[in-house]
């Protein structure tokens, strides 16, 4: 079989977006715990300046750990295709809704136009139709991993549940670090499943929505316990996504640091050391291992994390809640020659603070009973209307918002089209400059965002990114004013 590297196969100019199979990723061949390379998800990049594919969305038996099950598939697949495009391109997404329920498609932490068919998430393609998304990358663009899922209010936690995920990736400046060039990448998706022991996937309805739903089985691109087998130079480069609708993620790698090159889509100004990576739903991380420990097998750990409960509802045998007491195997990862001598990027990018803030606005997260709805969750008291705008900003203005979360559940907050940098946690001034998309708001918590509203106005939404909460109400639509 002939083998390509990434660059030799953008070198060969296949004519327009190249439909990459697995067969073109590197030489990694599993020998003990599986033999199919780690990330099989077909990936579609731009060429040319232009990224164009077919995507249809569809339910299809998929064939996932062993298990055959009815999944929402992209193109029949879990994960859905990769997309890889560079700043500056225009991408244009045909795409078709073959499933039975009406869906949209929302670039998470894209800065694009958030309006007409790009990230406008108020477009509703009914079953059967077609839509063509398009729109062009701004060529100031950070490089960085993002990703798409469906964004039609009240079916969002159903239809991500269902498999609908997939990356977007913006190549850019940070690929061209030597060491990072150097490094084998890899990427992980990580989704958990409701199957039951058929291998069917269960429905939400024995499910606790009010703490989100959390699958029995958790899939790394869509397997469990894939071997990821390092070649033998460089450093390894894993940028990880949250595509679960509710599960936290509290990462570790056996005997390793990781090195945390960035937040969301965004570079950090250097490597920070962690020995954990927690991931709330819908956050991602860029991180570097090295291959410094003695050769052999280690397993890529989720360990227990509480993001709260609701009395009741918080007991033991709940489906998907294991996690909550042990740690659990998500990947395991495997090399034969160690190498100590593997050097970090020194530094990345430079970061500037955002200037201080035009306006301070508070936003009070909680759940309760709502006249319209019954039990909702809230953002200030107000279950989400469609009609009503909850926030309006104006264009380039430079705000600070406080969340406050008076309950009892954590609550991870995004807000969509703008990367924003966290000032503060309780008060404590937020050490690390960063720039992210989802920022995890734990109970009892207030934390401090800075958000500068640019490029593109009209309507997006913010909300919680546990899908079932932000389908029971916690979202509110934001105005950005010319
Ligand atoms: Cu990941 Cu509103 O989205
Ligand atoms: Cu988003
Ligand atoms: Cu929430």
């Amino acid at each position: 079989m002939v083998k390509f590297n990434r660059r030799q196969f953008i070198a060969l100019g296949a004519a327009g977006a190249a439909l990459v199979g697995s067969w073109l990723r590197r030489d990694i061949s599993g020998r003990t715990v599986t033999s199919a390379p780690v990330d099989s998800a077909s990936l579609y990049q731009s060429s040319n300046g232009l990224l164009q594919l077919d995507l249809e969305a569809s339910e299809r038996l998929v064939s996932l750990g062993g298990k055959q099950a009815y999944f929402l598939t992209y193109n029949g697949q879990i994960p859905a295709p990769r997309l890889e495009a560079k700043p500056g391109d225009r991408v244009r997404l045909h795409f078709t809704n073959n499933l039975n329920q009406p869906t949209n498609i929302h670039y998470h932490g894209l800065h694009i136009p958030i309006t007409g068919n790009a990230d406008n998430v108020f477009l509703k393609i009914e079953p059967g139709q077609k839509l063509i998304y398009d729109f062009q990358i701004p060529v100031n663009h950070p490089s960085g991993t993002f990703w798409y899922h469906p964004h039609l209010h009240g079916l969002v936690a159903e239809q991500l549940f269902g498999g609908l995920a997939g990356l977007f990736v913006v190549r850019g400046e940070l690929d061209e670090t030597p060491e990072l060039k150097a490094a084998q990448e890899e990427f992980l998706v990580l989704q958990d499943f409701a199957l039951d022991n058929r291998g069917r996937r269960s429905d939400s309805a024995h499910m606790s929505l009010m703490m989100g739903r959390e699958g029995n089985v958790i899939m790394v691109n869509g397997r469990t316990n894939p071997l990821l087998e390092l070649s033998d130079s460089g450093l390894l480069r894993l940028r990880i996504l949250n595509a679960s609708p509710s599960r936290f993620y509290r990462l570790a790698l056996e005997d390793h640091a990781f090195y945390q090159i960035a937040t969301d889509g965004n570079t950090l100004n250097e490597p920070i050391e962690i020995n954990e990576l927690l991931l709330t739903p819908g956050q991602r991380a860029d991180v570097l291992v090295k291959r410094d420990k003695q050769s052999g097998q280690y397993r890529l750990l989720n360990l227990p994390y509480d993001r709260g409960n609701m009395g009741m509802m918080s007991g033991r045998g709940m489906m998907g809640r294991d996690n909550r007491d042990r740690p659990m195997v998500l990947a395991t990862i495997n090399y034969k020659s160690a190498v100590s001598s593997l050097a970090l990027p020194v530094s990345l990018a430079s970061i500037s603070a955002l200037p201080e803030p035009q306006i301070v606005r508070y936003f009070e997260l909680n759940h309760g009973m709502s006249p319209a709805v019954g039990m909702a969750f809230l953002i200030n008291g107000e279950s989400y209307q469609g009609d009503r705008l909850d926030t309006q900003v104006k264009l380039n203005a430079i705000e600070d918002w406080e969340l406050i979360n008076t309950g009892v559940m954590d609550h991870p907050f995004h807000v969509h089209g703008n990367a924003f940098q966290v000032i503060s946690r309780n008060g404590q001034a937020e050490s690390l400059p960063a720039w992210r998309d989802t920022v995890l708001v734990k109970r009892g918590e207030t934390v401090r965002i800075r958000i500068s509203f640019n490029d593109f106005a009209g309507k997006t939404v913010y909300h919680c990114h546990i899908l079932d909460h932000e389908d029971l109400g916690m979202m509110g639509n934001l105005m950005i004013e010319v």
